[in-house]
């Protein structure tokens, strides 16, 4: 076999001879321990246990080890280059290139070194991947390191599924969701990386799983929650803030212990498909809903036109109402009224609502500039307009001052461009169109008169009271 000869001493002997340098025996020794833990991702993957699900794994696995594993390949001919050139400009080139001999301590001495780095390197390799793995895994990964999550992390941390990993929502089981997830998640990373993200992240996010693999996992949808009763308290413009309050009793409703659907719950769980024609889902003008028996009722508004119009067909889940279960922001009404209803900004003193409204409302260049005008201009308010309150509630206006800037940023952040109503909650109607996308009177079935989308006060609920200073049912059931 002269070819093989010719093989072994023209080109493997030269490279094993060549290749015995410190760069080359570093690069083969990255490359392996590379590959090995590139590996050991794939068993765990294939084996689909421990594996882990996040998205942003994939420029680990993807990207990260597979750029060492070439970058080690790559030094390997560079080390030989240069030992090559080195003994050619000493003219030190042998004439025939040693045999390939395990006695031969150079050549043994270039394998202890190579197994020894290989080692070395796996357990190095290794054990950043695995703790990298852990670190993504994390909500705080998610959201604190991605500062592009920052808006959703923080209002995450104060919502009640702070202890719901972001992945469990966000990235889908199954192989397909978890490859889309992982190539969308590396885009992201990349899209960090070099500043070219959308700011705001918008909504709806098309990848998420469906509401009936994430919120069923934890919430019985058909589960009977009956009545809520719901009490929102206001405060006024005037001098004394003064108080009101709004009292609904909602029919959420469910599955009731006859099996029938009933109330918010229950009709909606039931089949109601619908069209939207923004990308936002705010403009519904299309809903169809068939009842178990298979009839169909379609709804449309005047905007529809005659058949199905364009855009997103859905049928609706749980998302098309708690589309902000798990990072809610408030209006700035909201926040305020929450702030001071929990005396964090206190009701006390004078004027607090009409002026933290507007300091609330006004716009920072940044979350620190907030932090420090916010209690600054507020001190100065009481200072030039009503130095009295500011000499017998000083510390009350110090951290009024405070609060609000604590609640402007858990709403606000204006390097991601996310300012007050960016993100609407579809939950109610009072701030956003929410219910009344489809609850609105105009969505009426062609098919028989006077039938329409109901939209009538006692739908939803009773209202047991609307903005009164002293609501008497509370008072009654010994709440006031
Ligand atoms: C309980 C489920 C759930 C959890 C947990 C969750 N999210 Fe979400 N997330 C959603 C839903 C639902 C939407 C879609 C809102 C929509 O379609 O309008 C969303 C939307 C988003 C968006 C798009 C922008 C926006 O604000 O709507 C981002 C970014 C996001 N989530 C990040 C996170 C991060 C980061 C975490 C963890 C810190 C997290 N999410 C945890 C359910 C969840
Ligand atoms: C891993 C489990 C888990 C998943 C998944 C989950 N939730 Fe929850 N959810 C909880 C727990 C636990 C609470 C109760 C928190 C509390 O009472 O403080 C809760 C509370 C709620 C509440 C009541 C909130 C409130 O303010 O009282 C709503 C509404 C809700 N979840 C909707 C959803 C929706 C919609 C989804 C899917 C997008 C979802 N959840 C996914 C565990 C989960
Ligand atoms: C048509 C809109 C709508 C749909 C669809 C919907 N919900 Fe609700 N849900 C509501 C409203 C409204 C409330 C009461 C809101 C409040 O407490 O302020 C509520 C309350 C809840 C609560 C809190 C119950 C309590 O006792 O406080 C949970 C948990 C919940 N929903 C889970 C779900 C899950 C899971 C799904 C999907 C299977 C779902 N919802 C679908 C409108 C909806
Ligand atoms: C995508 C459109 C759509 C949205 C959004 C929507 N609904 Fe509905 N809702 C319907 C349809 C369709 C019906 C069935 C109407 C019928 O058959 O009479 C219905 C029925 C109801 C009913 C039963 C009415 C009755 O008397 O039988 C209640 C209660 C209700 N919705 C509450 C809500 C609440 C609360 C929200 C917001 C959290 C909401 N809906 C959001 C489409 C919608
Ligand atoms: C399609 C269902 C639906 C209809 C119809 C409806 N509401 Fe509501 N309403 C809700 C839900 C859901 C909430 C609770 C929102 C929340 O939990 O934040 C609510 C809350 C309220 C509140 C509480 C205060 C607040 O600031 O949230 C008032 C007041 C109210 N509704 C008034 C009305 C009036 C007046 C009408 C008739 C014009 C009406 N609603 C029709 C679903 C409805």
């Amino acid at each position: 076999m002269p070819s093989f000869k010719n093989f072994r001493e023209g080109w493997v002997r030269p490279a094993l001879f060549f290749g015995n340098n410190p760069l080359s025996l570093i690069g083969g020794a990255l490359t392996t321990a590379a590959g090995l833990t590139l590996v050991g991702f794939w068993i765990v993957d294939i084996l689909g246990r421990g594996g882990s699900t996040n998205p942003y794994l994939g420029i680990l696995v993807d990207l990260l080890l597979p750029g060492v594993f070439v970058f080690g390949l790559l030094l390997i001919p560079v080390g030989m280059w240069l030992r090559r050139r080195r003994l050619r400009i000493k003219g030190q080139l042998p004439e025939a290139y040693p045999q390939i001999n395990l006695a031969d301590p150079i050549f043994r001495r270039g394998i202890e070194f190579v197994l020894a780095a290989t080692f070395v390197n796996f357990i190095l390799v290794g054990t950043a991947s695995f703790r990298g793995v852990a670190y993504m895994d994390s909500p705080n990964f998610c959201g604190a390191a991605c500062h592009v999550m920052y808006p959703e992390y923080t209002a995450y941390k104060i919502g009640p599924h702070s202890h719901v990993p972001c992945t469990e929502c966000h990235v889908g089981s199954g192989i397909n969701s978890y490859i889309r997830a992982k190539a969308n998640g590396t885009k992201q990373l990349i899209e960090v990386a070099f500043h070219h993200y959308p700011t705001p992240i918008g909504s709806p996010v098309e990848s998420l799983r469906p509401a009936r693999d994430i919120c069923e996992s934890c919430h019985t949808p058909a589960k009977f929650a009956g009545d809520k009763f719901i009490v929102k308290t206001s405060y006024g413009d005037d001098e004394h803030n003064s108080r009101t309050q709004s009292i609904v009793l909602l029919h959420i409703g469910g599955r009731d212990t006859l099996g029938n659907l009933t109330g918010i719950h229950g009709v909606h769980l039931g089949h109601i498909e619908y069209v939207a024609t923004d990308k936002e889902r705010s403009t519904i003008p299309w809903v169809m809903r068939r009842t178990p028996d298979g009839k169909e009722t379609v709804y449309a508004t005047s905007a529809a036109g005659s058949g199905v119009p364009q855009g997103e067909r859905r049928t609706m889940d749980c998302i098309d109402c708690h589309n902000r279960a798990a990072h809610a922001f408030v209006t700035p009404e909201e926040a305020l009224n929450n702030a001071m209803y929990a005396g964090a900004v206190s009701p006390q003193i004078p004027w607090i609502h009409k002026e933290g409204m507007e300091l609330l409302k006004a716009s920072y260049a940044s979350e620190d500039e907030a932090r420090q005008k916010i209690p600054a201009q507020l001190e100065a308010f009481y200072r030039s307009s009503h130095p009295e309150v500011l000499a017998s509630q000083s510390a009350l206006v110090k951290t009024a001052g405070q609060q609000l800037a604590v609640v402007y940023s858990q709403n606000v952040f204006p390097f991601m461009k996310v300012t007050w109503g960016t993100h609407p909650n579809n939950i109610g109607h009072m701030n956003y169109p929410g219910c009344f996308r489809c609850h609105d009177g105009d969505h009426v079935n062609k098919a028989k008169a006077g039938d329409s989308i109901p939209n009538d006060c006692s739908t939803c609920h009773n209202l047991l009271a609307v903005d009164e200073p002293n609501p008497k049912i509370l008072s009654e059931i010994g709440m006031q």
